[in-house]
């Protein structure tokens, strides 16, 4: 939701429905954006829709049509959706909404590119977008310059980084579309045993980072996975079923996935470099998320400065497209200094403020204790931290992307070697692969990490510091790939992953006043700016939204204290919680 073209309101639809990238009509996060912004649907002057669906469905057409009679099956499967649902967006979006105006169709490229440039704190800069795919565009870049943006080249599905690294998503057993983070984490135990392998067979790779497929390697134009038997020939055998035992072949196969898309992005970068001139870079698209790329490519210089788009996947399409109707087709100016985004923190979603909190908790007879202000709040729970507790903080307003960054987010002592599996089995309740993500007062994050930009997002990886790392011994460089993950890699061992690498998050007082008031205040305690920050969520649900979720995963979990605005309750003193369900299976694992 745009207001004069000011950011008001993002929230993506899973949240509200407790249903994982939900997929339907987004009745109740509309309904939340109205709200927000004050309006009805009739204030509405433009919606935009983030891609163009006949588009899509000439680009299934003609895909199912060039493998014909192979597919056919699939092809009928997924032609009642489109028939029923998918062409009639305008009519459905009329209807529900009961709006009769403008309804643009911007390209779902040009959604990501809007949605990474727009926000940014540029002027001007290059805009590489790369995910699996939308209309055609598999990878795209351009150039944005004040109101104006412009793509200039794409690569074509089903050429496709996204899909190459969900061919291996799906291969090593995990979800398409959701487990490629568990990739990424599981990268650093493997070693890139099969790159020359990727290269050889199922990738000709450009100097320039254009590439082609080998699509005799993989099933996802014709049918309903994403890798043929060529491809497990190749790699010597059937995927790994999922939850069954990862081995050093996942790690390996992860690894060189990861390698490989490393190596393209670097190599897009310094070809969009050359050809546009531009010094500074604007991403987004799902293959954004993978911070490890961006990190190193920061740190190779390709860039002066890079801005990634906090909801880099497609629900940040949405907010792309909303900037295009609101820049380019209304022409309306746009306003940066180069240096404050204007994604506010990316915090655009729904809040609970004290006295909703306050009639929640006395209509169901919560005990809490209400502070007076959010300045004692943060000095009692910054002790508590400290104590080791694992707290549950819901905070302001929710974050827009699939981050927490400090409003719904589970937090604890960075410096605590027992914290990581604490909070992985007994919160969690999962095995990971990755150590927890921290986050740092900016002012001192390059004290801890050798970090050079901010990263407020959490979308960048960086190494720990040298004089911070700890030397494994010979007896633990034996041990085997995850279990290395228990074994205190620095001086902040819940956050530091094996390769000395994190997923850091600066914060700082102007995006995030109240959490970075926690962290200055832990650090006043105990010396160290830096804390634990994960998603407030279990396995496999989605991050909570409103108070009573925030609630009830606190009460089903081990942690010790939840934060519900300026309340805390202590677990202590909470009543037995009653339920009905079996909530571990409700959620599914990536
Ligand atoms: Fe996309």
């Amino acid at each position: 939701m745009l207001k004069d073209g000011e950011i008001v309101a993002a929230a993506q639809e899973e949240r509200f429905t407790r249903k994982k990238h939900d997929p339907d009509y987004p009745e109740q996060a509309i309904a939340f954006c109205l709200k927000t912004a004050g309006i009805t649907a009739a204030d509405i002057d433009i919606v935009a829709f983030y891609d163009k669906p006949w588009v899509k469905f000439e680009r299934i057409l003609e895909t199912y049509l060039s493998y014909a009679p192979v597919g056919i099956g699939s092809f009928f499967k997924a032609l009642p959706l489109w028939l029923k649902d998918k062409l009639w967006m305008r009519d459905t979006i009329q209807e529900k909404l009961g709006f009769e105006g403008k309804v643009l169709f911007p390209e779902h490229h040009e959604s990501h590119a809007a949605s990474a440039f727009y926000p940014s704190p540029f002027q001007e800069a290059a805009i590489l977008a790369v995910d699996g795919v939308g209309e055609w565009a598999t990878s795209s870049f351009g150039v944005g310059k004040d109101n104006e943006l412009k793509l200039e080249y794409q690569i074509n599905f089903p050429h496709s980084l996204g899909l190459l690294y969900s061919a291996f998503t799906y291969y090593t057993g995990f979800k398409v579309n959701s487990g490629e983070y568990k990739v990424m984490g599981l990268a650093t135990y493997g070693e890139p045993k099969y790159v020359s392998q990727i290269y050889e067979s199922l990738m000709d790779l450009k100097e320039d980072g254009s590439f082609k497929l080998d699509m005799r390697y993989f099933n996802y134009c014709a049918g309903l996975t994403m890798t043929s038997g060529k491809f497990h020939n190749l790699f010597g055998g059937p995927p790994r079923k999922p939850e069954s035992k990862i081995t050093q072949k996942e790690m390996d196969l992860a690894r060189s996935v990861q390698d490989v898309t490393e190596e393209v992005i670097l190599r897009m970068g310094r070809h969009v470099r050359k050809v546009t001139g531009q010094k500074k870079l604007c991403m987004a698209g799902g293959v954004a998320l993978n911070c490890v790329a961006n990190g190193k490519l920061l740190r190779e210089g390709v860039f002066d400065d890079i801005w990634i788009q906090p909801a880099a996947g497609d629900a940040g399409g949405a907010l792309g497209a909303a900037l295009l109707a609101w820049h380019k087709v209304e022409g309306k100016p746009r306003k940066v200094d180069e240096k404050r985004d204007l994604q506010k923190g990316s915090l655009l979603g729904p809040v609970a403020d004290n006295d909703e909190i306050e009639r929640y908790l006395s209509e169901n007879s919560i005990p809490a204790k209400k502070f007076q202000t959010t300045g004692e709040l943060t000095s009692a729970v910054a002790e508590l931290i400290a104590q080791e507790k694992v707290i549950g903080w819901f905070h302001g307003r929710m974050e827009f992307g699939p981050r927490a960054l400090g409003a719904r987010s589970i937090i604890g002592d960075s410096r605590s070697p027992k914290m990581q599996s604490t909070m992985n089995l007994k919160i969690k309740f999962r095995e990971s692969f990755r150590p927890f993500a921290p986050s740092v007062l900016r002012d001192r994050a390059p004290q801890y990490f050798e970090l050079t930009a901010e990263s407020p997002y959490m979308l960048l990886v960086a190494p720990v510091r040298e004089e911070r790392r700890k030397e494994m011994t010979e007896e633990q460089k034996k041990l085997f790939g995850i279990d290395k993950l228990n074994v205190p890699r620095s001086d902040l061992p819940a956050i530091t992953h094996v390769d000395y690498s994190a997923r850091v998050q600066t914060v700082d007082g102007d995006r995030n006043p109240a959490y970075h008031d926690l962290i200055d205040k832990f650090e006043k305690l105990t010396g160290c700016p830096v804390i634990i920050n994960t998603s407030f969520n279990v396995r496999g649900e989605p991050i909570v939204c409103r108070p009573e979720e925030a609630y009830l995963c606190f009460m089903r979990t081990n942690m010790d204290y939840l934060v519900l605005g300026d309340f805390l309750l202590d677990k202590t003193q909470q009543p037995e919680l009653a339920e009905d369900t079996d909530w571990r299976k409700e959620f599914e694992l990536d």
